[in-house]
């Protein structure tokens, strides 16, 4: 299919919003596993990020543009796309991109529901009330006990569970295709690129997964 102007610059503009947001999902990682550390390490490290004050807000402001724009050109090209496919030639493309890239749009729209419920979860702080305890006379909520809490129930742990798996399926085919739009892969580095990006998309299941596992396993106390 013949690429236009417009679609070209999208893509790229998906691609570069893409590196900002896997770089969010790397580093939320990195701070949520503060809690391996114990209580005292993830309430502070929540309290270190609020003390930031502005720089919070200009940080969502980012985090929030880029997520928008990510979605909006992803639904447009996927339109777009889904108009100048041949229903002939579905078959053949779906033998060639294969299923990760098939269901970007899926996956991406499933990864935007479990962001909005999981803002209300933990940062909104609206759906479950009992798990949110303030910490002493801080004026901030215990991060600690609002994790092992919110972990004790069985829907929020199958919606991250859900969530997290579409997670790997969007960033494994997603973080491959981020390289080919930017003319950084070729048809040597490929497979490289492929197993690369399979690797980080496991990476980010298995440590987040881990974290709501490990509360139902019964290892962190409060
Ligand atoms: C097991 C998985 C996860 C856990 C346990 C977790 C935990 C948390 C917690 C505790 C907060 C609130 C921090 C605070 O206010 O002090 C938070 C905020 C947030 N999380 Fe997650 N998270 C997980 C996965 C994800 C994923 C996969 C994404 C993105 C796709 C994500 C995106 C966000 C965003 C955008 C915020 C709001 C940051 C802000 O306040 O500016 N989280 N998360």
């Amino acid at each position: 299919m013949q690429l236009t102007q417009s679609s070209v610059g999208r893509k790229i503009i998906m691609a570069v919003t893409g590196i900002v947001l896997v770089a969010f999902v790397c580093v939320h990682l990195l701070g949520n596993s503060s809690l391996f550390f114990g209580a005292d390490a993830i309430n502070a490290y929540a309290q270190k990020l609020h003390s930031l004050g502005p720089f919070v807000w200009v940080f969502r402001l980012v985090m929030l543009a880029a997520f928008a724009i990510h979605i909006v050109f992803g639904i447009q090209l996927t339109l777009e796309n889904r108009a100048a496919t041949p229903e002939a030639n579905v078959q053949v493309k779906r033998l060639r991109t294969g299923f990760g890239a098939e269901t970007m749009i899926i996956s991406g729209l499933v990864l935007l529901a479990f962001v909005v419920y999981h803002l209300l979860h933990f940062t909104v702080r609206v759906t479950n009330p009992e798990i949110y305890v303030p910490l002493g006379s801080s004026g901030m909520v215990d991060v600690y006990v609002m994790m092992v809490k919110g972990f004790q129930s069985v829907l929020p742990v199958i919606i991250y569970l859900v969530g997290m798996a579409f997670l790997f399926l969007h960033v494994s085919h997603g973080f491959q295709s981020l390289f080919q739009t930017l003319g950084l892969s070729n048809d040597k580095s490929l497979p490289v690129m492929g197993t690369t990006s399979k690797l980080v998309g496991f990476v980010l299941l298995v440590g987040y997964i881990s974290i709501p596992l490990l509360i139902v396993a019964g290892l962190f106390k409060i």
